[in-house]
């Protein structure tokens, strides 16, 4: 599989960067500790793919999601839509900050790439 390497340093806490891996945007998004905290307290269960975040990230301060709507591929909206996160204009799908599907027809929460961090690098792929 292809990786790619991004260096954390050109990512701000606070900031976000997009990248394409495989011919997908790759939303990058370098959390805050309040970000985290408030990402932390939404309880999941109640969601319509309540996986908790700690099995889709294994670094909550990063969040790498591939930008491809979940329902018909359309390539959501940073932040826009009803939960601060992301939307996607296609048919109005409603992610929040964590990209967790929240309202609108799309089945699932924003894809998660295989991806980690490695000293300075985050590696996708
Ligand atoms: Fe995103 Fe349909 S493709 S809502």
């Amino acid at each position: 599989v292809a990786s790619i390497e991004v260096e954390t340093s050109k990512i701000p806490e606070g900031k976000s960067l997009v990248v394409t891996w495989l011919g997908k945007p790759i939303f990058i998004r370098h959390k805050t500790d309040a970000e985290i905290e408030e990402q932390k307290a939404v309880d999941v269960s109640s969601l319509r793919d309540p996986v908790p975040d700690v099995d889709r990230f294994p670094d909550l301060r990063w969040q790498v999601l591939i930008g491809v709507c979940t329902h018909l591929g359309c390539i959501p909206i940073e932040g826009k839509g009803d939960f601060g996160g992301y939307y996607c204009p296609c048919h109005g799908s409603h992610y929040d900050f964590a990209g967790r599907i929240r309202k609108g027809p799309a089945p699932k929460n924003l894809e998660v790439p295989p991806h980690r961090i490695s000293g300075d690098l985050l590696i996708i792929g």
